[in-house]
């Protein structure tokens, strides 16, 4: 039985018309497991006719003005105010992401593609001191941003509609045509979007999704010479085979993290808890930057954690419909098996659990861990599930050793108001971005994000990103002539 509430995408969205696939697949609510509709698979031929159409539209973005570019972003932008209820609960069917977090997914990706708007505007090249060379006089040297032609962008679940935004955003900012292969578990989002940009004004074939396996669809945007760019979020596994198959491609790789917090022992526990809680468990964990590990100074470490789990079981459970869920599904069966079995494993070694460490449906309910060995899956690995660790240390010098002890590095933060401390973690921690009195957790959307390590390559953020999205050229005239 499909559910009558959801809008029926079966079909692909290429060179500006709706396609029928030859195969199609069950979607499935995360929360309930039951059919929410039937989504288009696409095939060699499809993902053929894809990158053509996008091939095809190059030159349509190109003579695109950039008040053009930027009018059909903030016309975007108006269309997802305009339907936020209804983009909400699509993510909140296709994703289980809680309402209230996925209203707040929607208003941020109304800001991220108002910043595109903003962007398309400020290509800006720079004039050089041609002359500061001998042999350079009487030379006016200066730069361009070219769009790189056809950027190709694949999504995960976690923000079906903002890292998409992050992706197709910036391209059509900078003249890109792009075809976006969404996350298989939440293709809603990203049709709803060709749906509001093709309103918008966008050129046919500029944008063009294709749902399909990774193996077949993905392989032929990462492999196909015609595509200039890839940019991916997703796990390291996956962007690591990308990096080897795509070639001479520019590649953006956001790979996730396993994100620490270091607790310093003058910190103010009354509003760092609930916000530690927050970072810990918001979207189940399954967010690149959730906090997944807690190291707090053993003086005041047995209070942080009593409270810290206080805090938590008052999170309330159930369907991501529900104004007052926090929690809800993750995304799939295997992941609740998954979870499961790596706290299992960190108790089996050690660790002791707090609270959680057990399901209610595909729910699993928010897990405290604290004394975990650091070669426990939930601490070295990417756990995105509702997972966090608290362990004790003597001091930040040894915080930060322990931050650092991980093959990612994407965002960290240190609560301390001891300046020197911070400057000392701003300095040695081993990530992307380094948050003083805040969480991991933390992001915006127009600053650089990215990470080092195993988190991956360049940076998102739109300005950034439109810098990734462009190749500078250089023009000379020479004045001698
Ligand atoms: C991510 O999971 O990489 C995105 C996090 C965010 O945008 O808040």
């Amino acid at each position: 039985m499909l559910n009558k509430d959801i809008p029926a995408y079966q079909s692909l969205f290429i060179n500006g018309k709706w396609k029928q696939a030859k195969e199609y697949t069950s979607l499935y609510s995360p929360y309930s497991q039951s059919v929410l509709t039937n989504i288009p698979v696409a095939g060699l031929e499809e993902a053929e006719s894809a990158i053509e159409a996008a091939v095809q539209a190059k030159s349509k973005m190109q003579q695109l003005t950039a008040h053009e570019r930027s009018t059909i972003l903030s016309k975007l932008a108006e269309l997802l105010q305009f339907h936020r209820e209804q983009a909400a609960e699509l993510i909140a069917k296709e994703a289980a992401k809680p309402i209230v977090t996925a209203r707040g997914e929607i208003d941020r990706t109304i800001q991220t593609y108002k910043f595109a708007a903003q962007e398309a505007n400020q290509l800006y090249g720079e004039t050089l001191p041609m002359d500061a060379a001998p042999g350079g006089e009487k030379r006016l040297g200066y730069t361009v941003l070219k769009p790189l032609g056809v950027i190709g962008a694949i999504t995960p679940f976690n923000f079906p509609m903002n890292l998409v935004a992050h992706k197709v955003g910036p391209a059509i900012a900078t003249g890109n045509a792009i075809v976006l292969k969404p996350a298989s578990q939440t293709p809603l989002s990203a049709y709803f979007l060709a749906e509001l940009l093709e309103e918008a004004g966008l050129p046919a074939g500029a944008l063009n999704v294709i749902t399909g396996s990774g193996r077949v669809v993905g392989d032929k945007i990462v492999t196909d010479e015609r595509i200039s760019m890839i940019t991916f979020t997703g796990s390291p596994e996956v962007g690591i085979q990308i990096r080897s198959r795509a070639g001479l491609k520019k590649t953006t790789l956001e790979l996730g993290s396993n994100s620490a917090v270091i607790i310093d022992e003058d910190t103010d526990l009354e509003k760092v808890v609930p916000r530690c809680v927050q970072g810990a468990f918001a979207f189940q964990g399954q967010v690149c930057i959730s906090l997944q590990r807690i190291y707090v100074h053993e003086n005041i470490y047995e209070t942080f954690v009593e409270k810290f789990v206080e805090e938590t079981e008052k999170l309330v459970t159930g369907n991501p419909l529900q104004e007052k869920t926090n929690v809800s599904a993750v995304i799939s069966k295997d992941d609740v098996g998954r979870a499961l079995s790596w706290i299992k494993e960190a108790e089996q070694n050690g660790a002791t659990l707090r609270t959680g460490g057990t399901t209610e449906g595909s729910i699993v309910l928010p897990t405290v861990l604290t004394g975990v060995d650091r070669n426990q899956k939930v601490s070295c690995q990417e756990v995105f599930a509702p997972i966090v660790l608290i362990n004790a240390v003597d001091s930040v010098e040894n915080a930060i050793t322990e931050v650092n002890d991980s093959r990612f590095g994407l965002q960290a933060g240190i609560y301390t108001r001891d300046i020197q401390k911070a400057m000392q973690a701003s300095e040695k921690l081993e990530v992307g971005g380094v948050l003083i009195n805040d969480i991991p957790t933390f992001r915006v959307d127009h600053m650089p994000y990215g990470g080092v390590k195993e988190s991956g390559t360049g940076r998102e953020g739109i300005k950034y990103a439109v810098e990734e999205m462009t190749e500078l050229k250089l023009v000379i005239i020479n004045n001698n002539f």
